[in-house]
């Protein structure tokens, strides 16, 4: 697994404001999407393209389209959903996958109990999108029902993560034969007892979309 920071002082900006307990819910809103925009320049850096003959009203020229198949975005319900406007700005011709994942808290496992994906994967480029890289176990767990699927190119791309879950998810994707990415404006300090990344942002959902 490869951890991407992108360090870039309009990605820092932003997430301090992000970070900030003084901004509302529509500032937030609008801000991720900012955000993800910054982050997904990086993180699609190795999308496939393939060569395309264009016209120019100079002369011909050889230039890039993306490669077939269209690359998939994963949204993870419901805090990922905040991210997918800001993601399909850059990749608009993307198509979009949905996932949604949940925690037993009797075993702390993290399992689907949503989802609306293409059956095959095979030989696409996937981009997962979830705002907190927290304790790592539902990245871990929607990761791996993405290779089960057939995916065999994979980039997470997170607001934020905690050193704990980086090294969880790694620890969890162990013997996966598929490259995984991880793009982030920042690795913070810790989490803290309740599972919140420390300084953090606070709940990404409830911040997104209230506590409901
Ligand atoms: N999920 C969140 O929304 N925030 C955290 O700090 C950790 C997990």
């Amino acid at each position: 697994m490869r951890t991407h920071v992108v360090d870039h002082p309009l990605v820092s900006h932003k997430l301090t404001t992000l970070r900030s307990v003084e901004t509302d819910s529509p500032t937030f809103r609008m801000l991720t999407q900012e955000l993800v925009m910054l982050l997904a320049y990086e993180a699609t850096r190795e999308v496939r393209v393939a060569p395309v003959q264009i016209q120019t009203p100079v002369s011909p020229a050889t230039g890039v389209k993306l490669a077939a198949p269209k690359p998939l975005v994963v949204p993870i319900l419901r805090a990922g959903l905040g991210m997918l406007d800001g993601m399909m700005r850059l990749l608009p011709t993307a198509e979009v996958g949905f996932l949604g994942m949940i925690r037993n808290e009797e075993t702390l496992e993290a399992s689907t109990y949503a989802e609306r994906l293409p059956d095959d994967l095979a030989g696409r480029q996937c981009y997962v999108l979830d705002p907190m890289l927290a304790t790592g176990g539902t990245l871990a767990a929607a990761i791996r029902f993405l290779v089960e699927r057939g995916a065999n190119d994979i980039t997470a791309i997170c607001l934020l993560a905690a050193p704990e879950g980086c090294a969880r998810l790694e620890a969890g994707l162990a013997g996966l034969d598929v490259p995984v990415t991880v793009v982030t404006a920042a690795v913070d300090e810790k989490l803290n007892d309740r599972g919140y990344i420390v300084p953090g942002l606070g709940d990404a959902g409830d911040r997104l979309y209230g506590v409901v």
